[in-house]
C-alpha cells in the first residue's frame, strides 16, 4: 500500500515537473527571448542601469526619443506608451479591448478576490455603478471629511508636535502611510487600526496587509508566473507567507462584517454599511472593501510624501501656499472659528474650494511623482493604436504617467520644473486633460477616490504646513523607488519638524 502511494507520488511529481518545464519553455518561446533589437538587448543585460538609477527613468528616456511616444519591449511582449492619443484610445474610445486581463487578476486574485480593483466585465460594471453612486452621495462625503479631520486632529498634528518638541527626525513616508491607512479603514469599514497612535504600534491588520500587497507585487515582478504558481501549489516560502497574511486580512474583515450584521448597518455611514444594503454575500462584501483599502492607502501616502519633498526643494512654492491659506482661512492656525480654544482650526471644507494654488501644487507634484507610475492592460483582440502601433492580441499595453509628466511635447520646455503656475489661469485652477495627465487614470475606469483623495491631501498638507516647518533631510539626493504597485521611496523620507508658532495654552 505504502509502496503504491510513494510510486504514485513519484509519478505525480515527475509529471508536474515535466509539465512545468514544458509550459515554461513555451512561455519563454512566446516571449521571444532572443530578440536582438537595441532596446531588448539593453533590457536583458540591464545595460541601462548605470546611467539611470531606475527603470522608470530609462523608459522615460526611450519614450522621449521615440517619435510616436511609444516603445515595444519585445521580450516582455509589452507595448509602453506616453502618447496622449493612445492613452485616450485605450482607456476610453476602445476601452472594451483593454481590460486588466487575467494575468493581472490572478496575481492579485488571492488578496482581492472579486473586488472592484481586480475584475473586468459585468462584475466590474456592477460594483462600479454601486460604488460611484455611493461615493457621490453627500452623506458619504461628509463621513469622509469627518474621518480625515478626526485623524488629523487627534493623531497627525499631535504626532508632529511631539516630533517638533523632541527635535527628532521622523519618516514622512511611514507617518503618511499610517495616517492614510487609519483613514481609509475608518472610511471604508468603520474599523480603526490605530496605527498612528503616539507609540506607532504595529497594527496586525496593517502589517498583514502590507505583507500581502508586497508579496503580490513580487509576483507581478517575476518574469514568469510559473515559479510562484508552483510555490503556491506546494505552499512554500513567500507563497506560504502570503497565504497566511491574506488569511489575517480576511479574518479581520470578516469579523467586522459579522459584527455589523448583528448590530445593524442602517445607522453607520461607512462604505461597508452602505454596500450591505444591496449585497448579501459576505465574501463578496469583504472583497469589495479590501479593494478600497488597496486603492486608497498607499496612493495617498505616496503623493503626500513626494509633495513634502518638492516643498522642501521649492521654498517659494511653500511661501505661496502659506500666503494663499492666510488670505482664505486667516493667519492664525490655532484659532477655532467656533471660539473653542481647545480645538485647533483646520481648514473647513468650504474653504478648500478657494485654495486654487494649493490644488495646483498638489497636481503639479503628482505630475512629477505619480503614485501609480505606470498601469497595464491586456489587449483582447488585435488592434492598431492611433499612432499606428500594431497591438497583437494578448500583449500587454502600458500607459506611463511618470514618463508623460516628463515629456517636453506634453508640458513644454521645462517639464522637470516644479511649477504650480502651470495649472493656474487668471488665479483659477485649470484642470488638464486626463489623457495627458492620467495620474488618476481617466476615461471609463477613472479612479473613484479622486475627489476624496484631493480633499484628504489638501487638509492634511495644509494643517501641517500652517503649523510646522517640515524640512526633508537631504532633499536633493537621488530617489530610488522600490518596485511595487505604488511608488515607494526606498529608505523612506526622513524629515525634521519645527513648530512655526507657539500654540496658546
Ligand atoms: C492620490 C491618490 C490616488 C491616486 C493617484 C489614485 C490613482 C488611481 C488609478 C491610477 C487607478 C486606476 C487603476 C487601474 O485601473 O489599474 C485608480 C483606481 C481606483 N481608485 Fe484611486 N487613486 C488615489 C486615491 C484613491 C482613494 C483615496 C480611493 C478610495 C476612496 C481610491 C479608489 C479607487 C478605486 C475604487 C479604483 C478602482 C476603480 C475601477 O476599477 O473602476 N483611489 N486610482
Ligand atoms: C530615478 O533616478 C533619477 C536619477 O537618475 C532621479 O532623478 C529620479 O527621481 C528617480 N526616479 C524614480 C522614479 O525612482
Ligand atoms: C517601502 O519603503 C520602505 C523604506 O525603505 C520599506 O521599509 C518598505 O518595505 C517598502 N514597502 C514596499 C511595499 O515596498
Amino acid at each position: 500500500m505504502e509502496q503504491l502511494q510513494s510510486s504514485f507520488c513519484f509519478i505525480f511529481f515527475t509529471f508536474t515537473f515535466l509539465f512545468s518545464l514544458f509550459s515554461f519553455s513555451l512561455f519563454i518561446l512566446r516571449l521571444k527571448p532572443c530578440c536582438s533589437c537595441d532596446v531588448c538587448t539593453a533590457f536583458l543585460s540591464r545595460s541601462w542601469s548605470p546611467e539611470f538609477v531606475n527603470l522608470s527613468d530609462w523608459y522615460t528616456h526611450l519614450l522621449r526619443k521615440s517619435p510616436t511616444g511609444t516603445i515595444h519591449i519585445h521580450v516582455l511582449n509589452n507595448i509602453i506608451t506616453a502618447n496622449p492619443e493612445n492613452v485616450e484610445y485605450m482607456i476610453k474610445t476602445n476601452f472594451d479591448n483593454y481590460p486588466k486581463g487575467k494575468a493581472f487578476s490572478t496575481i492579485l486574485g488571492d488578496l482581492l478576490g472579486k473586488g472592484i480593483f481586480n475584475v473586468d466585465g459585468k462584475c466590474w460594471r456592477f460594483q462600479r455603478k454601486m460604488a460611484s453612486l455611493e461615493l457621490g452621495s453627500l452623506s458619504i462625503r461628509s463621513h469622509a471629511l469627518n474621518v480625515v479631520v478626526d485623524e488629523i486632529e487627534s493623531r497627525l498634528i499631535p504626532f508632529f508636535s511631539v516630533a517638533a518638541d523632541k527635535g527628532e527626525a521622523l519618516d514622512l513616508q511611514d507617518v503618511f502611510k499610517r495616517f492614510s491607512f487609519d483613514s481609509i479603514c475608518k472610511f471604508s469599514f468603520g474599523l480603526d487600526p490605530g496605527s498612528l497612535k503616539p507609540e506607532l504600534p504595529v497594527s496586525e491588520l496593517e502589517s498583514a496587509f502590507d505583507r500581502s500587497s508586497m508579496l503580490c507585487a513580487e509576483r507581478a515582478m517575476a518574469t514568469t508566473p510559473l515559479v510562484w504558481k508552483f510555490k503556491r501549489f506546494f505552499n512554500l516560502g513567500s507563497e506560504k507567507k502570503l497565504k497566511e497574511s491574506i488569511r489575517v486580512v480576511k479574518r479581520m474583515a470578516d469579523e467586522v462584517i459579522k459584527k455589523r450584521r448583528q448590530s445593524g448597518f442602517s445607522k453607520t455611514n461607512d462604505l461597508l454599511s452602505r454596500f450591505m444594503g444591496s449585497i448579501s454575500d459576505d465574501d463578496y462584501l469583504r472583497d469589495i472593501v479590501i479593494s478600497f483599502l488597496l486603492a486608497g492607502r498607499d496612493t495617498v501616502a505616496s503623493a503626500l510624501t513626494t509633495f513634502f519633498l518638492l516643498l522642501s526643494q521649492n521654498p517659494k512654492v511653500l511661501q505661496k501656499i502659506r500666503e494663499e491659506s492666510g488670505r482664505v482661512i486667516g493667519d492664525d492656525p490655532t484659532q477655532d472659528p467656533a471660539g473653542d480654544p481647545t480645538r485647533e482650526k483646520l481648514p473647513a471644507f468650504g474653504d478648500l474650494r478657494h485654495l486654487h494654488y494649493l490644488k495646483a501644487a498638489l497636481h503639479e507634484s503628482m505630475r512629477l511623482y505619480p503614485p501609480v507610475q505606470f498601469d497595464s492592460k491586456f489587449a483582447k483582440q488585435d488592434d492598431v493604436l492611433p499612432d499606428g502601433t500594431f497591438v497583437r492580441r494578448n500583449s500587454r499595453v502600458t500607459y506611463h504617467p511618470y514618463a508623460m509628466g516628463r515629456m517636453e511635447r506634453i508640458w513644454g520646455s521645462d517639464p522637470l520644473e516644479f511649477k504650480p503656475e502651470r495649472w493656474i489661469r487668471d488665479g483659477v485652477f485649470m484642470p488638464e486633460s486626463a489623457y495627458k495627465y492620467p495620474v488618476y487614470q481617466g476615461g471609463v475606469r477613472v479612479c473613484l477616490g479622486k475627489e476624496m483623495s484631493l480633499m484628504e491631501m489638501k487638509i492634511a498638507s495644509l494643517s501641517l504646513i500652517r503649523r510646522f516647518d517640515v524640512q526633508v533631510v537631504n532633499p536633493d539626493r537621488i530617489l530610488r523607488f522600490s518596485p511595487g504597485l505604488t511608488a515607494n521611496v526606498s529608505g523612506g523620507m526622513p524629515a525634521v519638524v519645527v513648530r512655526r508658532r507657539e500654540l496658546p495654552e
